[in-house]
């Protein structure tokens, strides 16, 4: 619910300001959400919060925006790409909109 308003906050900020930090701290909002409503945290551990056997701290250090938009729409040629693969496997969310996948992307990136 917290990060839901957050979403919120940052995009009507975004139409307030309209700059581009805002704009980028507004999709990484949306990405939190999204990672929580999504329940990455059920594979995934962010700050020793979800599932401690895959975490995603600094992620974004190493990872490219086109490599986690992979792991999110089609994670079977992820795995063959990187060789990194575990139990239970990614499920693919390729169904998601093309903005979600985006700032799911911009949240991964921002873990450094
Ligand atoms: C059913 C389990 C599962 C779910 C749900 C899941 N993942 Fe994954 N994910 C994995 C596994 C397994 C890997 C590959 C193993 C690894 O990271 O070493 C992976 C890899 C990744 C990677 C690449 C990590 C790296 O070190 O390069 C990212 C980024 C990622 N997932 C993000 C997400 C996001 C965002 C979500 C939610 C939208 C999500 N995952 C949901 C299991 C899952």
């Amino acid at each position: 619910m917290h990060m839901f308003r957050m979403a919120v906050m940052g995009t009507a900020l975004l139409g307030l300001l309209a700059t581009p930090a805002a704009a980028q701290d507004a999709k990484v909002a949306k990405g939190e959400a999204l990672y929580a409503s999504q329940k990455c945290a059920l594979c995934h551990a962010i700050d020793g919060k979800g599932n401690k056997k895959f975490p995603l701290d600094g992620v974004g250090k190493t990872a490219t925006a086109d490599l986690v938009k992979l792991w999110l729409t089609d994670p079977k040629a992820a795995e063959a790409k990187t060789g990194k693969a575990g139990k239970p496997a990614m499920r693919s969310f390729a169904k998601l909109a093309a903005d979600e996948v985006d700032a799911l992307v911009a949240y991964m990136l921002s873990l450094k």
